[in-house]
Order: structure tokens, then sequence, then C-alpha cells
């Protein structure tokens, strides 16, 4: 099933999200829907948080970058309460857009290495260091369950330019092609 995903200015997106246990309801159909949901955006990752759910969980899948770097081919991956232990290397900048910021993508730069212990979907817990692009969709969706989203890391500047773009979205006044719910569209 598609789930709406919540736009830029809804609250559960500012919030520390918490840890779920394996006996949490549904959790396999809630990983479908949002791998189904993140698809049929045309996304590379897709947070919890995004469809309404404060938990710590986000999936990702990078094969839509195979083309300009093989090493995405089959990174599918479903994370659950995962904790970055560290993060290392050199700062680069890459061109973030979000499911949640449709029509918004501005370069920020982070680190290009992250460890990251996590859980998989069976709770087998598991501890990976990634770089590059893989370690930049991680650090998105991890910062999406610490309630942050990419452009609290703009300048003032920036920031200012920016505005009324986001006040736009979270009035739903924005083109977007997926499902998404806008916390104050007018209507329905
Ligand atoms: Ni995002």
């Amino acid at each position: 099933m598609i789930l709406p995903i919540v736009s830029y200015g809804t609250k559960v997106l500012k919030q520390k999200a918490q840890d779920i246990s394996n006996d949490y309801p549904n959790l396999e159909r809630l990983i479908e829907d949002m791998f189904e949901t993140m698809y049929e955006a045309n996304g590379v990752g897709l947070a919890a948080p995004q469809i309404g759910r404060s938990i710590r969980l986000f999936i990702v899948d990078g094969s839509p970058f195979t083309d300009e770097n093989p090493e995405m081919n089959g990174f599918r991956k479903v994370f659950i309460n995962p904790k970055i232990i560290e993060e290392s290397g050199e700062e680069w900048s890459f061109n973030e857009g979000c499911l949640s910021i449709p029509s918004v993508r501005e370069d920020i730069s982070r680190l290009s290495k992250v460890r990251i212990c996590y859980q998989d979907q069976d709770f087998n817990i598991i501890d990976e260091e990634y770089d590059g692009t893989k370690a930049r969709i991680i650090q998105h969706e991890y910062d999406h369950i610490e309630g942050v989203l990419f452009t609290d890391y703009l300048s003032t500047f920036k920031k200012r330019l920016l505005k009324r773009k986001l006040n736009d979205i979270t009035k739903g006044n924005v083109k977007v092609d997926y499902r998404m719910k806008f916390p104050l569209k007018k209507g329905r």
C-alpha cells in the first residue's frame, strides 16, 4: 500500500524517533509499504517519520544510482534502531533532495564515512561501515529519525532565500507526482 509522505512543516519530522522492539505491530507489512511508497516516489531512502511514525526505522535502495556508480547495485536495506557510532573521512558536498521537501535541492557537506550499528529485519545486530554515496544516503535518512532535515544545515542566508518556497510546501502549493500530506493545506 502506498502511504502518504508528510511534508516539510509536519511536526513528526522534527521529533527524535523512538526505538522499537521485535513485537512492533505489523512491522513486516509496514516495511513493505515503505518500500512501495519510496519506489512510487522515485526515492533512494525513506524514514518512518516521513510516513508519520516516530520510530527508528529507515529503508534505502540506491539502485537508481547504479548507472553512475556500479557499487550501488543491490544496496537495498532496512535499518532498525540504528545508531551512528562514528563519522570520519573527508568532508564532501552532494546535492541532496528529500521526498518530504519536493522541488528543493541543495549542496550539503558531510563526512565521507559512517560506522553504523543497527538491527536488520530479523533483529540481528549488525555493525558496518559505509562510505561515499551509500554513507550519504544513510546519513540523510538517519537524520530523519533524529528530527533533522537537510535544510537545517543551510546558512541563514540560504534559508532566507528558501523561506517562501518552504512555506508554500507546508500549504501544499508545490507540484508533486506522488502521494503527500501537507500540514497547512486547506480543504480536502
Ligand atoms: Ni529525506
